[in-house]
């Protein structure tokens, strides 16, 4: 049976300078203005995307390798996503935004109260991108750095403030009443004290209650903890894993385990699996791009080389590139799954860089299953066969947020996908849980 399937864009260079590097700069390109995020957000509208996550990272990096990561924009400059959100909700009605946020950056009680007005301000529409990225720490106090599963108890423990808060009003605390003149009936607040290992605040907190239910939890995070987190807690999961249906129900399966234990149901969180798909007019055209992805040229390579070394904050360019990288380049601040995606099946003592970038730049075909370069039909072919296969519950499109990337992505995608009956034709207005969980 056709499952329908929801659909999610994710700005992956956040609120930053994400079109650098690409032809459209040519095209109307300023990046710091609201009108590029305003078109191309009401273009995802009008596509039935239920959800526009933007990804953030509040820091560029460690001094050593700050340049490496703002030379050619890949990780910074980024302005704050969360004061880009109520731009793009006045432009849209329906569609639900997600900026990333990190608990390290915003205390419990701050937090609850932006992301409650914002809720407020566009109409239940909001949801939280929670974040454990702990590389940013000294903008935030003189304090150590967390290690990586201690980031997460405090990302739990921030979480189960910022929910006792936005609870600390019952919905009957909010009387409204004229004729008595009774606004509010305060016995009925909960006054909240949390003194926890991370964070210590008193509440009430300064807010009316949701009408339309608190804002949605988003997770990406991909390790064991963040897998346990996201069952646990969040109502949307940013997945990555291999497109096909083995990986894609272990996956699901590890998340639904996690909800369970945590004494919630499957049924209580959606996973989206991101995906990059490059849609062309015709399989010919396909199988030519990825015939001549398997021989990169020179440029190809020395882009990819400035990318991976600003993802992996150590400089590539400056080693040889038809060597094996040295023992010990990579220091204690690199993170192993990024390391991993570069190496993929080689020996990284024995294969030299170039073979290694040349693996990330190797395209495969939608239409045998192996990759994701194809023509619209073949894409919606594997999306409406893992629906169906594995229960899928949608997809999160990766790319930047541009009016020509979001029209290259969607144009011959959404109708068929429609026409399917995979994909739906409007979106509800009564907010994204309405959207999202069909709550
Ligand atoms: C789809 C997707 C989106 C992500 N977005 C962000 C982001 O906006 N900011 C960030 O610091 N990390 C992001 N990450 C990376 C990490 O998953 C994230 O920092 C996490 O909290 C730590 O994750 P881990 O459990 O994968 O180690 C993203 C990952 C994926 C797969």
């Amino acid at each position: 049976m056709t499952r329908q399937q929801h659909l999610g864009w994710f700005l992956a260079r956040g609120f930053g300078p994400h079109g650098w590097g690409h032809p459209y700069l040519d095209w109307d390109y300023r990046w710091t203005s609201p009108d590029l995020y305003r078109q191309s957000v009401r273009e995802l509208e009008q596509a039935s995307v239920e959800l526009l996550v933007i990804e953030d990272a509040p820091s560029l990096g460690s001094p050593e390798t700050l340049d490496l990561r703002v030379r050619h924009a890949f990780g910074g400059p980024k302005l704050d996503p969360l004061l880009l959100a109520p731009y793009l909700f006045e432009a849209t009605r329906a569609i639900g935004i997600a900026p990333t946020v990190n608990p390290a950056a915003l205390p419990p009680y701050t937090a609850a109260r932006q992301l409650s007005t914002l809720q407020h301000l566009s109409g239940h529409r909001l949801g939280v991108n929670v974040v454990t990225d702990t590389g940013s720490a000294r903008h935030f106090g003189a304090a150590a750095p967390l290690g990586h599963d201690a980031a997460y108890d405090r990302a739990e423990e921030w979480l189960t403030g910022v929910r006792a808060l936005w609870r600390s009003w019952p919905e009957d605390a909010l009387v409204a009443d004229v004729e008595s003149g009774v606004y509010v009936d305060g016995s009925r607040l909960e006054r909240v004290q949390h003194r926890g290992e991370h964070f210590a605040f008193d509440g009430p907190l300064n807010a009316v209650p949701f009408t339309d239910g608190e804002p949605l939890i988003v997770s990406p995070g991909g390790s064991g903890r963040g897998l346990g987190f996201a069952g646990a807690h969040s109502d949307v999961q940013l997945a990555l894993a291999p497109l096909e249906a083995t990986a894609l129900r272990a996956y699901r399966q590890r998340i639904h385990d996690a909800a369970v234990a945590a004494g919630r149901t499957a049924d209580d969180i959606r996973i989206l699996f991101a995906i990059q798909p490059t849609i062309v007019a015709s399989a010919e055209e396909a199988d030519r791009l990825v015939r001549a992805s398997a021989n990169p040229d020179d440029a190809t390579i020395v882009q990819l080389a400035r990318k991976q070394s600003s993802d992996l904050e150590t400089d590539l360019t400056a080693l040889d590139l038809d060597a094996p990288i040295p023992p010990g380049t990579f220091g204690d601040h690199v993170s192993h799954g990024s390391i991993a995606r570069l190496v993929g099946d080689h020996d990284a003592t024995t294969t030299p860089l170039r073979v290694l970038l040349a693996g990330l730049a190797r395209l495969r075909r939608t239409g045998d299953g192996t990759g994701l370069v194809g023509t619209a039909e073949e894409l919606a072919d594997r999306i409406e066969q893992l629906g169906e296969e594995v229960d899928n519950d949608g997809f999160l499109l990766w790319g930047d947020l541009h009016p020509v990337t979001v029209h290259r992505t969607l144009d011959e995608l959404v109708p068929i996908l429609r026409r399917r009956g995979i994909l739906r034709r409007e979106l509800d207005d009564r907010g994204l849980r309405a959207n999202l969980l069909g709550s």
